[in-house]
């Protein structure tokens, strides 16, 4: 029970990455603020969820949104101790030749903006409270080509830098902040963002998880308990002298490529001695 009389707040919880923090979250013994687009969703988990659970109608792209969030969590509940600014999606596919202005903008206010604004409009609740932490959704894809669309890239990356600065000005009021670089998590996002219907979306879930247990030191696919746990840890007391960092949660897709941990996939330097020994 590490969050027993805490409150927090929760974006995008209604699925996958933020729904699992929701749950996890419930169990350690915090009341749970979460905000979504996703109205029905939210709605049924407040029937299903019990009495420390709350939903409230929220786009994270628009500002005033996420101030009455805030302000809706502090006051049903008495005050925010943990915040996890987590609501997201793939954004605008293009690439940088062929990207409008709009859609990058748009990107930016999904991804980076409504971290910036979440950590903006809790401060005056978190600091009511004498401290607090506050954890955010940046991903791999904030350190290397390959992994998502560029604007999506960029913003996450963004999260990262913002974490780092917020947590050095935030320090002073006892408030920590931290980031959490998921890899291949088996949730809606791929589906949503390709605009898949339901029928593919189960196909497209399938296919990440295969994808994630192939192409990654850990071979299973990542489920959103993982990046759950991360954001515990980070919220909760024992990590209380962790702040402006981040933990990468991707099952070591990063740590090198394929050759360096599959023993069935021979390295570059391998292929070519093997070539010239031919
Ligand atoms: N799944 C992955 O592999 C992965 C990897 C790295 C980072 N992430 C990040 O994790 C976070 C959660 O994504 P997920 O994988 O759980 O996806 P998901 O689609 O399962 O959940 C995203 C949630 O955010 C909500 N949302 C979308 N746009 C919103 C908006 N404008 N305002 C409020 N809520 C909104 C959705 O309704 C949904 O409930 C995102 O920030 C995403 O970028 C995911």
């Amino acid at each position: 029970m590490r969050f027993q009389g805490k409150t927090a707040v929760v974006t995008g919880g209604s699925s996958g990455i933020g729904r699992g923090t929701v749950d996890l979250f419930l169990r350690e013994g915090a009341t749970v603020v979460m905000g979504d687009i996703d109205e029905a969703e939210g709605t049924a988990m407040m029937s299903a969820l019990g009495e420390k659970f709350y939903f409230k109608t929220c786009d994270v792209t628009q500002e005033d949104q996420i101030k009455a969030l805030m302000d809706h969590a502090a006051e049903q509940t008495g005050g925010i101790d943990i915040v996890f600014n987590n609501a997201g999606a793939g954004g605008p596919r293009d690439a940088i030749d062929e990207i409008s202005g709009d859609d990058w903008d748009f990107a930016m206010a999904l991804l980076l903006k409504s971290v910036a604004m979440g950590i903006r409009h809790a401060m005056p609740h978190l600091k009511k409270r004498g401290g607090g932490a506050i954890v955010n959704t940046s991903s791999i894809c904030a350190f290397h080509a390959g992994y998502g669309p560029i604007a999506y890239s960029v913003a996450k990356a963004g999260v990262l830098h913002l974490t780092k600065v917020a947590a050095a000005e935030l320090a002073q009021y006892k408030i920590r902040v931290n980031a959490i670089c998921p890899g291949f998590i088996q949730t809606n996002i791929f589906a949503a963002t390709l605009g898949a219907n339901e029928e593919e979306k189960a196909q497209i879930n399938t296919l990440i998880g295969q994808l994630g247990a192939t192409t990654q030191p850990v071979a299973r696919p990542g489920i959103p308990d993982d990046i759950a746990e991360a954001a515990a840890y980070l919220a909760s007391d024992a990590a209380g002298f962790v702040t402006g960092t981040h933990i990468l949660v991707d099952g070591g897709i990063l740590t090198g490529p394929q050759s360096s941990w599959d023993p069935e996939t021979p390295g570059m330097l391998d292929a070519m001695i093997a070539d010239d020994a031919k």
